[in-house]
């Protein structure tokens, strides 16, 4: 039971409730049967009054010999009483010695032509209904007809239905009761499971799940705690992927560090321009570990929503330029041809300009990066709503299949060439969620071995058409 509160105050209120149903409804029908019975007993006597009124009333001898045995046979007693209270005649099967039903403030009313009839209880507790009427003889009251009729078989009836009225209480209570039992058990070990699931969920077994069986309210908690465990499983992968991609990118660069750090301090080198080469190794790795950190601080910030933007009107078609500018210098060491084109009627922006820089040097330091001869172009198209910036080249390419997964953290699609270029992998996860900070969208085309092409988008608001 411990375990089954809900079942219990289901229970007990249900329970509750129809006893409180039950006890009026059983008040209310008790009510309705004996006030029918008594309506009923008051009709039958007041009619056998009435008819014994008139054969008293009538002339004929063997009347009163002939009420005798209807009153025997109807179980009623018959007293014809005078003015004074005193019984001139009685017939049938009641007798009352004492007569204190007989009251005189009745016996007046009778005497003055009024019909009178009331509940009485003998002294020795049984109770009768009494009728009186008045006999009539020649225009004057000359006695009063009392009709006395038991109510022990009207009671006998009424007790019979009482008992019935009170085994069919008792049967629906139980049967409530078991019906409630049921229903308690059908809401509350759905809801016993999914505690339990969650439980083992917070312990750290994310592989569990609960049944959902119904779609009703109860179904849809089940789906909702089913989806957490899945995110948190999801967000427990991603967290000891995320863990072990850092280490494997710091250990390489600190192995390095190590190595050459000892070359120098043991004096293994030769010449003079060795040693200046394993420095210039050293300051290079301590440059990729500071890359690399300030990349994942940047994501971090990102992920957890802390970043703020700093909008502003900005002219993106001077902003793509600077970037293209700051390039040039890559791009002519690898002897690739860099081109900016602009088209359309540039109109400005607001956006955060810094932000907006940041992610067109990366897809130019990627073009550049990436490709060993041609051309890298930037070009920026302004569109009646919106505005398109592409950043093409015609480098290795990326295999389709890995396509989806470069905005992804870590990802390179040939590590250990990546590797040699410099990059970690987060360069175009930060590209992405920036543009998607700054109310854009990236696609990306590319073919192995003829190029690739970067597209963002960004939907001019109504101020900067
Ligand atoms: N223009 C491109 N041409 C061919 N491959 C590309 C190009 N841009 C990105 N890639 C591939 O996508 C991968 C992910 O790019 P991303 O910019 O995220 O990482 P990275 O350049 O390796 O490192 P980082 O930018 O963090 O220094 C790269 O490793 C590379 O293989
Ligand atoms: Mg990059």
């Amino acid at each position: 039971m411990k375990n089954n509160r809900i079942g219990l105050k289901l229970g007990l209120i249900i329970s509750g409730l129809f006893l409180v149903v039950l006890l009026f409804l059983g008040v209310a029908v008790d009510r309705m049967f004996t006030s029918f019975y008594y309506a009923n007993m008051r009709t039958e006597t007041e009619d056998l009054a009435s008819h014994f009124t008139v054969m008293a009333e009538s002339s004929e001898n063997d009347t009163m010999g002939m009420m005798g045995t209807f009153a025997e046979f109807s179980g009623v007693g018959i007293y014809n009483v005078s003015r004074e209270g005193n019984v001139m005649m009685h017939s049938g099967v009641e007798d009352h010695g004492c007569m204190s039903f007989v009251r005189s403030s009745d016996l007046n009313a009778i005497f003055s032509g009024e019909k009178v009839s009331y509940l009485y209880k003998d002294p020795g507790g049984a109770r009768h209904f009494v009728s009186v009427e008045p006999i009539v003889k020649d225009g004057q009251v000359v006695s009063a007809l009392y009709i006395v009729a038991s109510t022990e078989r009207m009671d006998e009836s009424l007790a019979g239905v009482r008992k019935l009225l009170i085994l069919s209480g008792i049967g629906a209570f139980l049967l409530a009761l078991g019906s409630t039992w049921i229903i308690a058990q059908f809401l509350s070990r759905p809801l016993l499971q999914m505690q339990k699931a969650t439980r083992k969920i917070a312990a750290g077994e994310l592989e569990t799940r609960v049944d959902i069986g119904n779609r009703d309210e109860i179904g849809a908690l089940a789906g909702a705690i089913n989806d957490l465990a899945v995110d948190l499983q999801r967000y427990r992968d991603s967290r000891q992927e995320f863990f072990a991609n850092i280490s494997h990118e710091l250990r390489t660069p600190i192995t390095y560090l190590e190595g050459y750090a000892n070359v120098v301090k043991e004096r293994l080198y030769e010449t003079e321009e060795e040693k200046d080469r394993y420095l210039d190794i050293i300051y290079m790795e301590a440059r990729r570990i500071q890359h690399l950190v300030d990349d994942l601080f940047e994501l971090a910030k990102m992920e957890e929503g802390k970043i703020s933007l700093a909008p502003e009107w900005v002219d993106l078609a001077e902003l793509a330029g600077q970037a293209v500018e700051k390039t040039k210098l890559k791009a002519g060491d690898k002897n690739l041809e860099l081109q900016y084109t602009v088209e359309g009627k540039p109109v400005p922006m607001y956006t955060d300009g810094a932000r907006m820089e940041q992610i067109v040097l990366n897809l130019l330091e990627n073009a550049i990066r990436y490709t060993e001869r041609g051309w890298v172009r930037l070009r920026l198209s302004f569109e009646p709503g919106e505005v398109k910036l592409a950043v093409q080249d015609t480098g290795i390419g990326i295999p389709e299949d890995e396509l989806p997964y470069i905005f992804e953290r870590f990802y390179r699609v040939e590590k250990s060439r990546s590797r040699s270029h410099g990059g970690t992998g987060l360069g175009l996860s930060i590209v992405h969620k920036l543009a998607g900070l700054l109310g854009g969208n990236i696609t990306v085309t590319s073919k192995v071995g003829e190029g690739t092409c970067f597209e963002l988008h960004f939907a001019l608001r109504q101020e900067e058409r």
